[in-house]
């Protein structure tokens, strides 16, 4: 547990803390370990406003999270509540205002909310206190609701929250809801961007850069923690992929929605025009101003080559395209990266692309059965993906597949 002066150590450092992370999914989670660290709480949630309904997004629960493996991760499924004073968090998001409820299976019954149980029932779990806190904008609007599960004594027994720890969460709310408000405007912006652009379909584009970020990172964090990577690094590198993940395609701006909407095959000019979009995505990027933008440019350049060297566009310049010294074939093209050529960045999403590409329809392909996906990435590792990342990918296909539920429409 955190002594006093320690919480306020933490407090100031949090404003710094919340405001280096970009990514909103990676900020969700900071902001929940934080809260729960301050208050010694056992689990939490963090539900996000969309349109009038809370959805609930994310969430942790440490007595949940030790019936696991070592390394599982916690499969939750999203749901959303009418804004309105019916449930908990409903109630706290119409009325603005804390709760701070010691015991939901003892609510008076004059409450107009009820405790909804079928969480506690599914997962085998009893809920007792619930601190829940509405996250406002600087300009008091609701981003969402920050709800913290179960304070515990020094025996991990359940308590109520004290009046303090919801003055302290209170302030916290308010610290978070600022870094949450401007995650929430950079990737509104990454997927404006790739809209704009009308890559493909507008109603499958934000999904499918959603979906490819999500498994990038979840493959590059089991990678981390094979090779004992500290948390912070991992933190950073996840914050900085996932982003860079989601723009993978984004040199498809520069090619012509004749050859990007063609509704069939593309013939061999086609394909050598479309293969372009590589260097172009890494020429956008090549300003180098910040990790995030050389990762951007080193994942658009780099998630097309194969690890068997048949990928492309190869060792080249990105400034021009053209071959580098020594890297090209007698017929002048450019020799294809192979193996740990491949920054590691361009192997994830190569893998985490066409997992997604070959499981979701296209205007020149059909949707492919899961069985045939998994044989394929299965019988291509050591030829187009790292066999390694392979291994991983299945180690962890149940958080994979979670996160194509989660991103399996239109954001
Ligand atoms: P994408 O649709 O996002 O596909 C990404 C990658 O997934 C492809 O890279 C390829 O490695 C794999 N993939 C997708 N669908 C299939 C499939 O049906 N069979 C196999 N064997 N692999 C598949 P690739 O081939 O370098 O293509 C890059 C991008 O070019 C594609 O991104 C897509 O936007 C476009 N594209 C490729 N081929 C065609 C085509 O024949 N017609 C059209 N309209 N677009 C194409
Ligand atoms: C609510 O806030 O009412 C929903 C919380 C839950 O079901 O656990
Ligand atoms: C994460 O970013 O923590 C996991 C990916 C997701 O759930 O979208
Ligand atoms: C791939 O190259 O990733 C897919 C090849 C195949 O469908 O056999
Ligand atoms: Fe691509
Ligand atoms: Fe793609």
């Amino acid at each position: 547990m955190l002594t006093e002066k320690e919480k306020l150590d933490t407090l100031t450092h949090l404003v710094i803390e919340l405001n280096q992370v970009s990514d909103l999914d990676i900020l969700m989670e900071h902001i929940l370990t934080q809260a729960r660290r301050f208050v010694n709480a056992d689990a939490g949630s963090i539900y996000i406003v969309d349109k009038d309904t809370l959805q609930f997004t994310y969430t942790q629960n440490d007595t949940l999270q030790k019936r696991l493996q070592e390394g599982e991760k916690l499969i939750y499924s999203t749901f959303s509540l009418p804004i309105n004073e019916q449930s908990i968090a409903g109630y706290v998001a119409a009325t603005g205002s804390p709760l701070n409820l010691p015991d939901v299976y003892r609510l008076e019954p004059t409450r107009p909310y009820k405790f909804g149980k079928e969480f506690d029932e599914k997962s085998n779990y009893t809920t007792r206190s619930v601190l829940t806190i509405p996250l406002k904008s600087a300009n008091a609007d609701l981003l969402g609701i920050l709800q913290i599960i179960n304070a515990q004594d020094a025996e991990s027994r359940a308590i109520p929250f004290s009046e303090k720890d919801e003055k302290m969460m209170m302030h916290f709310a308010s610290i978070a809801a600022v870094a949450l408000e401007r995650a929430q405007m950079t990737r509104a912006i990454i997927l404006r961007m790739i809209k704009m652009a009308e890559l493909r379909d507008p109603k499958e584009t934000g999904a499918h850069v959603n979906r490819v970020g999500g498994f990038a990172v979840e493959i590059y964090e089991k990678w981390a923690l094979k090779r004992n990577l500290t948390p912070k690094i991992i933190d950073k590198n996840r914050d900085v992929l996932r982003m860079a993940a989601m723009l993978h395609d984004v040199g498809k701006v520069a090619i012509s929605d004749i050859i990007l909407k063609k509704p069939g095959r593309f013939n061999n000019d086609e394909f050598e025009i479309m293969k372009q979009h590589t260097v172009l995505g890494a020429q956008l990027f090549l300003g180098r101003q910040s990790d995030f933008d050389d990762a951007a440019s080193l994942v658009a350049l780099n998630h097309h080559e194969r690890w068997d060297g048949k990928g492309y566009p190869g060792h080249v310049d990105v400034l021009t395209g053209d071959p580098l010294n020594g890297h090209s074939s007698p017929t002048g093209k450019p020799i294809g990266k192979k193996e740990d050529e491949i920054p590691l960045f361009g192997r994830i999403v190569a893998l985490a692309d066409v997992y997604d590409a070959l499981s979701s329809v296209r205007t020149y392909k059909e949707a492919w059965d899961e069985s045939e996906v998994l044989a394929t990435i299965e019988k291509e590792a050591g030829q187009h993906f790292d066999p390694e990342l392979v291994e991983i990918f299945f180690s962890c296909l149940d958080v994979i597949r979670s996160i194509q539920r989660r991103y399996s429409n239109n954001m």
